[in-house]
């Protein structure tokens, strides 16, 4: 798979902007002291996970975990996971690695890198168990809306590195993303609604995010999806 790019001037089409928000001491702190025991550094080329983990235990990736409350908390709360999370926002790196240290978590792992080139270069086929997606930039402008992470190239390409009957978990707070998600997902015959057609996930088994409690404090809505590969 290659990045989508833009015809004028052959630029990647990027999913997100890198914020310019300073990292606070502690982040910048747990960058330094944290980030050789837990920050897996992007290469192009196939990255032996599971030999980055204490135990052969199932592998849910998360792409997008911001500032990573809710993947620590996930991580804390399932010791017989690994996880990997990937994410370009510097500070919410710091944040994340500042809480795996603290809490001296084995199962957690950190990739600061575009998830669409981790993506293309670093799993295996066949390796993932799990992959969650929560509340990506909606991009809401028409005209922004090809930044949008979840398209059909990029959902298939994950397809390749997932297990079979792998789950995968999206969440949004903006309709008509999550109408946009609905579609690409049905429309990839490989994947199944795991709450039937065209109906969203009620009551989802994971931990509010900030940007969920952001969206709720704006009077917007939730939409989780569970999808399963076939
Ligand atoms: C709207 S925020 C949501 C953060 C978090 N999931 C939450 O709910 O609080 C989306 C996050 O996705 C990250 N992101 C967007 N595209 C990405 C990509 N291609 N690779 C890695 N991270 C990405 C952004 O940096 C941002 O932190």
């Amino acid at each position: 798979m290659t990045s989508e790019t833009n015809a004028e001037n052959r630029r990647p089409i990027r999913s997100y902007v890198i914020r310019s928000g300073r990292l606070t001491d502690s982040q910048r702190k747990a960058l330094d002291n944290y980030g050789p025991l837990y920050l897996i550094e992007f290469q192009p080329k196939l990255i032996p996970f599971a030999s980055l983990f204490p135990n052969e235990s199932k592998l849910v990736v998360e792409i997008g975990f911001g500032m990573g409350d809710s993947l620590l908390e996930m991580a804390k709360q399932n010791p017989d996971s690994n996880f990997i999370g990937i994410e370009v926002h510097q500070p919410g790196v710091g944040k994340l690695l500042h809480g795996i240290a603290e809490h001296n978590l084995n199962n957690l792992k950190i990739i600061c890198h575009d998830a669409r080139e981790v993506f293309e270069h670093c799993f295996e086929n066949g390796s993932i168990s799990t992959l969650q997606i929560f509340f990506p930039d909606p991009w809401h402008k028409k005209r922004h809306n090809k930044r949008r992470l979840i398209q059909t190239e990029f959902i298939e390409h994950i397809i390749e590195k997932l297990k079979p009957d792998a789950k995968i978990h999206l969440a949004t707070d903006w309709q008509a993303y999550a109408e946009h998600m609905m579609e690409v997902m049905q429309g990839i015959s490989r994947l199944e609604n795991s709450n039937g057609e065209n109906c969203y996930w009620a009551e989802p088994d994971r931990p509010g995010t900030k940007f969920e409690k952001r969206g709720q404090r704006l009077g917007h809505g939730v939409w989780d999806l569970l999808f399963s590969v076939r």
